[in-house]
């Protein structure tokens, strides 16, 4: 880390920019950061790199009836435990991404065929508020390399898809998802869940860890049908866990298409309560 960490605003951020002489590296959050999000913090990090963090609770990625308002803010929490991992933190002002207003100004579209399926199909406009506030962060920080997390498996992928499709020359890499001892996937949305829906929440990942198992299983087991099937029996245990199941599916890992002969990802969402939980696991074909 070359200096020390510098907490920006927006009207600062050019002139941090400038004064870096090598590449910088960009993790967008929305705050209230866990072990998740530190991992792509550090994954940023290398020798000679600017590593920046932005925190903004986008309002155009939440759709009307959804938790934008009661989404943990926890700016001095979050301050504290960026010290000495990264060199900047900027913590844009609505007016800074959206000088028109949220709904107002130029409005980029995720394609149908990725904001139409899996928590897309469940969101409607929740990836095109993604796509429009990612896009706008990229073109203040101006990144040489960002960093995601494969938690949000098809959040990612469309934002691959951007960064291709707008030749905005970014490097996108993707962590691991970080999870908790008993595997729930890390999220700042957890903490909306009682104990009693706590302990539950772990087996949506392992349903899907013997999902992916079965799936890999040599005879004929990967055949469209048998895939459909397994989704569906996903779907009853996590019913029968106490879930309202959304998806569960498998997919192409690259494109998010129907699953074919390449190499698959399974991706679920299911309500828990008041929660509403997202996880994939990739799919390893013997
Ligand atoms: P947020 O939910 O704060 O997540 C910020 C980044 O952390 C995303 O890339 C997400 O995939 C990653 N992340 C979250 N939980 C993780 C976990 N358990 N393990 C690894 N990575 C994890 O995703 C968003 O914010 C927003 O949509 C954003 C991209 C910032 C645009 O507003």
């Amino acid at each position: 880390m070359k200096d020390p960490q510098r907490l920006l605003e927006t009207a600062e951020l050019a002139a941090w920019r400038l004064a870096r002489n090598g590449p910088i590296h960009f993790v967008p959050t929305m705050g209230n950061l866990h072990a998740g999000h530190l991992a792509l913090v550090d994954a940023a990090a290398a020798e000679g790199v600017a590593v920046i963090v932005s925190i903004f609770v986008n309002p155009t990625q939440f759709g009307p009836d959804e938790d934008f308002e009661r989404y943990p803010r926890t700016v001095e929490d979050d301050l504290g435990l960026l010290r000495g991992r990264c060199n900047a933190v900027w913590l844009p002002a609505v007016e800074d991404l959206y000088p028109l207003g949220p709904e107002r100004g130029f409005d980029v579209r995720v394609p149908e065929a990725l904001a139409g399926i899996l928590c897309g199909a469940h969101r409607p406009g929740h990836f095109d508020g993604v796509a429009n506030v990612v896009l706008r962060l990229f073109q203040h920080v101006r990144p040489h390399r960002a960093v995601f997390g494969e938690k949000d498996y098809q959040q990612l992928t469309i934002l691959r898809r951007l960064v291709s499709d707008f030749a905005l020359g970014i490097q996108v890499d993707a962590e691991p998802t970080v999870r908790e001892a008993d595997g729930l996937a890390m999220s700042s949305r957890n903490r909306y869940l009682s104990d009693a829906e706590r302990r539950i929440a772990p087996a949506l990942y392992r349903t899907l860890v013997d999902l992916a198992e079965q799936a890999a299983e040599p005879e004929d087991s990967s055949s469209p049908g048998t895939l459909r099937a397994l989704s569906r029996s996903g779907m009853e245990r996590l019913a029968a866990c106490g879930f309202e199941p959304e998806y569960v599916e498998f997919r192409d890992a690259g494109t998010l298409g129907p699953a074919g002969s390449g190499p698959l990802r399974l991706l679920a969402a299911a309500r828990l309560g008041p929660a509403r939980l997202i996880d994939n696991v990739v799919v390893s074909r013997h």
